[in-house]
C-alpha cells in the first residue's frame, strides 16, 4: 500500500466544563485527508480549500506532525499529503487537529501501524502547538480516538476514554474567524479559588454524568465560571442561543473550543434537530452566515474511507 485516505472528523474541545481537558469527536464535518509515500525525504502539502493555509512543512500542523513522524521511526522515504479541508480554520471545532491527525493517522497505516493512538496524539499535537503556541490535546485526541476523551496530563500525555449514554451534538458556526491564540490571550492567569472550585466540581459531575448516564447531573454541571464569561465577547449571540437552545430542550452546551462555534447536546435526535432550529432562528435577522450542523458522535475519530 503506497496511498491511503482517511476522514479526520471534526471535535468540540472544552465541553463547557472541561477547559483544556475535555473534548469529543463528532461524525459531521470532518476533512478528507490522502497521504502517499514519496522517494524524497520529505514532506509535500497539497491543499484543496480557499483557506490560504501555507504548504512549507514547518508552517503547516499536518507537515510538522508528519515531519516528527518520519523522525520517529527513522524513514528514509517522505509523504505527500494531499487535505481537502471541510472544516473551516479558525472555526472552534477542531480545523487543525483534523489535519495533522488525519495525516499521522494515515501515515502510519502507510507504515504498518507502528504507532499507537497515544503516540499519534503526541505527534498531532506538534500541530497544535504551531497553530495556537499552546501544547493542548482536547481536540488532538478525541480526534484519534473517538468519543469523549479526558487529557488527565499532556506532559506526560495521559488519556482516559469515558463512555458515554446516547448523545447528538447541535453546532453553529457563525463565520467569523476566531483566532485560537488570540482567545487563549484574553484568558486570566489567576483565577479566584471561589471559581476554580465551582469548576472543578463540575467537571467531576460532569465526567460522572457521563459515565452513568444521568442526563440531569449533566444538564446542571454544564456551567463554566473562569473561560467562558470571558470569551463569550468574542461570540455574536451567545447568550441568546444558549438561552433558546436550553428552551428548544438541549441538555447543555456553550462554546465549542476557542469559538465563535457554539455547541449544544441533546439525548434523542428530534430534540437536537429542534435545538439547530432554535440556534437559525436567533440568527434570522442577522447578516452574518452560519452553517448548523446536527451529528452524532464520533465512536471511532479518524477512520480509513
Ligand atoms: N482548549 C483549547 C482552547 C482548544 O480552548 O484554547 C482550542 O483549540
Amino acid at each position: 500500500m503506497t496511498e491511503v485516505t482517511v476522514r479526520a472528523p471534526a471535535t468540540v474541545s472544552n465541553v463547557v466544563v472541561g477547559f483544556d481537558c475535555l473534548g469529543f469527536a463528532l461524525e459531521l464535518p470532518f476533512d478528507e485527508v490522502t497521504v502517499r509515500i514519496i522517494d524524497e525525504s520529505r514532506v509535500r502539502i497539497i491543499h484543496h480549500d480557499d483557506f490560504d493555509l501555507p504548504t512549507e512543512p514547518e508552517q503547516n500542523v499536518a507537515g510538522v506532525a508528519l515531519s516528527a513522524l518520519i523522525k520517529t521511526a527513522e524513514l528514509t522515504h517522505g509523504f505527500e499529503v494531499e487535505i481537502t479541508k471541510n472544516i473551516m480554520p479558525g472555526s472552534g471545532v477542531g480545523s487543525s487537529s483534523a489535519s495533522s491527525c488525519g495525516a499521522v493517522f494515515a501515515a502510519n497505516q502507510l507504515i504498518g501501524d507502528r504507532f499507537t493512538k497515544h503516540d499519534l496524539t503526541e505527534l498531532a499535537m506538534l500541530g497544535e502547538q504551531l497553530a495556537s503556541g499552546s501544547r493542548h490535546a482536547d481536540n488532538a485526541a478525541p480526534c484519534i480516538y473517538g468519543g469523549f476523551v479526558l487529557v488527565r496530563s499532556t506532559d506526560p500525555l495521559d488519556i482516559t476514554e469515558i463512555e458515554h449514554p446516547p448523545l447528538w451534538a447541535t453546532v453553529i458556526h457563525p463565520q467569523i474567524e476566531v483566532k485560537t491564540s488570540e482567545s487563549r490571550a484574553i484568558l486570566p492567569s489567576q483565577v479566584p479559588l471561589k471559581d476554580a472550585v465551582r469548576n472543578w466540581s463540575n467537571l467531576a459531575a460532569f465526567v460522572t454524568a457521563l459515565s452513568s448516564g444521568d442526563y440531569d447531573l449533566m444538564a446542571r454541571s454544564m456551567e463554566d465560571f473562569i473561560v467562558e464569561p470571558v470569551r463569550q465577547t468574542l461570540i455574536p449571540k451567545y447568550e441568546e442561543v444558549k438561552a433558546a437552545c436550553l428552551e428548544a430542550g438541549a441538555i447543555g452546551g456553550g462554546i465549542s473550543g476557542s469559538g465563535p462555534s457554539m455547541f449544544m447536546l441533546s439525548d434523542n435526535i428530534n430534540t437536537a434537530d429542534e435545538v439547530a432550529d432554535a440556534m437559525e432562528s436567533v440568527f434570522s435577522n442577522s447578516e452574518i452566515e452560519r452553517n448548523v450542523y446536527v451529528s452524532a458522535i464520533s465512536r471511532d475519530g479518524v477512520t480509513i474511507m
